[in-house]
């Protein structure tokens, strides 16, 4: 079983991803939710997480509020995506719980000093995880693995032409944790917008009929319209669900282990994936790219983790 820590802005794809955690308690001890500003404000980020860690019934698993933004640099955000709460179509009451006291960065710390390996599981930028590995450099070796959705490659961006919404919002952080020296693996556009829903991978959550699943539909049905606007796409791309998944299932994706470094100057392609795909150069490889995946397969196991709920 691994223990995770899910850093997230929810946005309704890290909430079906949070579900798919809470609801896989054989495979994934999820030792608490940090919380960054991203989608939306750290406020509502905040109770989004809550949201959902009450509607898994999980509310032992400590949410914890992280980063109101990237240091230095004006928080970018995304209400026309996820809509002006973020949570746009999940159709739950406000949280009863509240957020466990404490600061994001130092909550990752101070579980790295108490376990003996964790996986970080960063669902939006890495102000928090960038933060943290600065505080205490010496805890990456207990970092098991990170886990992250960001960026792209021959997929390009989904804010700039180049630039992925995470990396974007804080390529600095971003630069920082690619730069660790830690396990990486790297679920960019390239493979999350082939996970996109369709009619019957929405009816397969509805059709179930329970609290979790109906949220689930309903936060799928309203993100997907963003997307068939802009891309032309048949369905919605389910970006962070990819992360738990490949902890869950990871034959279910393809890829390769490549050098990634983050473009953190140029004005034209900030927060640009740089990844060496075909090994241009010589540089260390440090994370493993997905660029393809089984998507009936993922769908269908998302479906079946978040019924359990
Ligand atoms: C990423 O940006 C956010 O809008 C999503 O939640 C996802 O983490 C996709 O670019
Ligand atoms: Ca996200």
């Amino acid at each position: 079983m691994r223990k995770i820590i899910i850093d997230t802005d929810p946005g309704q794809d890290d909430a079906i991803a949070i579900l798919t955690a809470l609801a896989s308690p054989e495979e994934l001890d999820v030792i608490g939710i940090t919380t960054v500003g991203g989608n939306v404000p750290l406020e509502l980020t905040t109770k989004n997480a809550l949201m959902m860690v009450e509607l898994a019934n999980r509310s032992e698993v400590p949410v914890v509020a992280g980063h109101l933004g990237p240091k230095g640099r004006r928080l970018v955000t995304a209400e026309y995506v996820h809509g002006e709460t973020g949570l746009d179509g999940a159709g739950r009451p406000d949280p009863t719980i509240a957020a466990t006291p404490g600061f994001g960065p130092e909550f990752i710390v101070e579980q790295l000093e108490v376990h003996d390996a964790i996986t970080l599981c960063p669902l939006g930028p890495l102000t928090n995880i960038a933060d943290a590995l600065e505080r205490r450099p010496e805890l990456a070796s207990k970092v098991e693995q990170i886990v992250l959705m960001g960026g792209g490659h021959f997929e390009g961006g989904n804010v700039t032409p180049m630039a992925e919404f995470n990396i974007y919002v804080d390529p600095g952080a971003a630069a920082t944790v690619f730069a660790s020296g830690i396990d990486i693996v790297m679920m960019p556009l390239d493979v999350t917008h082939k996970a996109r829903t369709s009619p019957s991978r929405i009816a397969a959550f509805r059709d179930q009929g329970t609290e979790a699943t109906t949220s689930a539909a309903g936060m799928l049905s309203f993100a997907e319209r963003f997307d068939i606007d802009r891309y032309g796409f048949e369905g919605g791309p389910l970006h962070d669900p990819c992360v738990i998944a490949y902890l869950l299932e990871p034959e279910i994706f393809t890829g390769r282990l490549c050098n990634v470094e983050i473009e953190t100057e140029s004005k034209l392609t900030r927060g640009t994936t740089v990844v060496d795909w075909w090994e241009a150069t010589k540089r260390p490889k440090n994370a493993w790219v997905a660029n393809d995946l089984d998507s009936d397969r993922f769908f269908a196991l998302l479906a079946e983790r978040i019924g359990r709920l």
